[in-house]
């Protein structure tokens, strides 16, 4: 019969670890909380009490059941109180040498049949599980941050894992309310192997100058869906935590998109390491700066629109309803748009070679429409800070957010949402994980509105296929180069990789 699990210690308080009891509190279990000193404590204990009370506050939780909620939690700093627990989890920092140390001593105190579980993100749990006497019963359960609120369980099974464990763990993680998907020990499991490539990515592209920080995190929230940007998520996360992930995959795959981008180490070794410390990539606390108003693109009258079919069409119509005089070029001629005051150049793909057919080409800017709220704005080398400043202006009035970015390939949605795109692809190629799970993982785990393998399928393998090939162009980075599968699937005409892999 599965083992229900009624007493669950929790060893570290911090974010994960007091969303985590507060969510085994929550379905009726005894939680022990241990931290290390009182100090600890005391921000666990506060950690619990403003979760809940923002659910008081809400009206989604009575004040009684609050009460009766934290009272299922008994807070302690000696690991001793552990002693009759039916499953303890942990949650400290990210670092093995602490977590095998904090492993023996659960091994010593904790009964032979306790379930020694690891909340790590990324950490091998076949190695902390070799640490103690009872390797079998050790396994990974990685919730996600924040842990009340998202669904998705991650369980972690090792070579060693006794027979049956996994599939408890999994009902245990249901009758949380939760969605556990199993997989085998590979550094970041499946979520955060996709998440951290791609975070990790976006600090290249900032670092790189390609697009700054809030037109990238725009870009990804009003044109992809997502329910944040790279930079908040990465402070929600907290960057030492994003680091230390980036270090475990990149031991592993040697990848160099996963080694930690140098503004990561940067920040943290400042000890900006974001929300929890109140700044980041952000600064928490302060007021936004307000959002300027949409000028009038002052010096302009004359639109030039370079492209065709019914995108360049729609664009000439807005232009010319917001009171501009749209002049298109549909061909390879640019004749008809050369003596516009800004010339549109729409592509995803660089736009300087147009640029330099033009007699002003610092009057061209290229423009990516994405979705239905977001325009990306490239502005090639030749490009004027006034043409810059007049598109700026000029998508604001056509209603959209304008992500400013450098004429690079894909410019900056594109190039974060392929390179995602293919390693889920890349994923799946090697069985390490199915289609349903790669795609439950991201949409339960992260908010996402879809899985990648699902994004992949509703955007097109072939338009996929051909913007990876123009990114592994543009920067030369193998891991950007399309995976054989996809490469494969778009040859044989197949249409749906989802339908492919069942
Ligand atoms: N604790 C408890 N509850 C919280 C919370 C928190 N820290 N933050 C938000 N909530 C609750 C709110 O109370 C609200 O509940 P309700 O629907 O019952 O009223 C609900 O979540 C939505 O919150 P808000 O309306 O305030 O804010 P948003 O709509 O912006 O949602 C969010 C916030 C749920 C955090 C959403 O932005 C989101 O899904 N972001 C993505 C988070 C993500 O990707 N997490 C995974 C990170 S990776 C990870 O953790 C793995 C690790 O190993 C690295």
């Amino acid at each position: 019969m599965a083992q229900t699990f009624e007493t669950v210690g929790v060893v570290g308080l911090g974010t994960m670890g007091a969303g985590i009891a507060e969510v085994f509190a929550r379905s009726g279990r005894r939680v022990i909380g241990v931290e290390a000193d009182d100090a600890a404590l005391e921000r666990g204990r506060g950690h619990l009490e403003r979760s809940t009370g923002r659910a008081v506050a809400k009206g989604k939780l009575t004040e009684d059941a609050q009460r009766e909620i934290l009272g299922r939690v008994t807070l302690t700093t000696s690991r001793a109180d552990l002693a009759d627990a039916d499953l303890v989890i942990e949650a400290i920092p990210e670092i093995m040498e602490f977590k095998r140390v904090l492993f023996a001593d659960l091994d010593r105190v904790c009964k032979p049949s306790a379930v020694l579980a690891t909340n790590t993100s990324s950490l091998s749990v076949t190695a902390i599980a070799a640490g103690t006497s009872r390797p079998g019963r050790v396994i990974g359960m990685h919730f996600f941050n924040p842990a009340p609120v998202m669904k998705l369980v991650e369980v972690i099974h090792t070579v060693v894992t006794d027979d049956g464990l996994a599939d408890d763990i999994a009902a245990l993680a249901r009758s949380l309310g939760k969605t556990p998907i199993t997989a085998g020990d590979r550094a970041g499991f499946v979520v955060n192997r996709l998440l951290l490539g791609y975070l990790n990515h976006a600090c290249a592209l900032l670092e790189a100058g390609v697009a700054g920080r809030d037109d990238i995190d725009a870009a990804m929230k009003l044109g992809v869906g997502l329910p944040m940007g790279p930079f908040t998520l990465l402070d929600l996360i907290g960057l030492d935590t994003s680091y230390e992930v980036c270090e475990v995959l990149f031991r592993e795959t040697r990848d160099r998109r996963h080694a930690p981008a140098p503004v990561l180490r940067e920040l943290v070794t400042a000890g900006l390491l974001g929300r929890k410390t109140g700044r980041g990539f952000y600064s928490y606390g302060e007021a936004a700066p307000a959002t300027p108003e949409a000028r009038q693109a002052a010096s302009v009258s004359t639109v030039g629109i370079v492209g065709g079919g019914p995108e360049a069409a729609t664009l000439a119509t807005a232009v010319e309803r917001a009171g501009f005089k749209p002049v298109v070029a549909e061909s390879a001629d640019l004749t008809p748009v050369g003596d516009a005051d800004v010339v549109l150049a729409l592509s995803d793909r660089p736009v300087v070679e147009l640029a330099v057919r033009l007699p002003h080409p610092e009057r061209l800017a290229g423009l990516h429409l994405v979705g239905d709220e977001v325009a990306e704005v490239a502005s090639t080398v030749l490009t004027s800070p006034e043409t810059t400043a007049a598109v700026h202006d000029l998508v604001q009035i056509l209603d959209r957010t304008p992500v400013m970015c450098g004429d690079r390939a894909e410019f900056v949605v594109n190039a974060l949402l392929y390179a995602y795109l293919n390693d889920a692809v890349r994923m799946l190629e090697s069985g390490y994980a199915s289609a349903g799970d790669i795609d439950t993982g991201m949409r339960l785990g992260c908010g996402y509105p879809a899985g990648p393998l699902e994004m992949l399928d509703a955007i097109g393998l072939e338009a996929v296929r051909d913007g990876l090939r123009a990114l592994y162009a543009e920067y030369r980075e193998p891991a950007f180069a399309p995976v054989p599968l996809l490469d494969q699937l778009v040859t044989a005409g197949v249409r749906s990789i989802r339908e492919y892999a069942g």
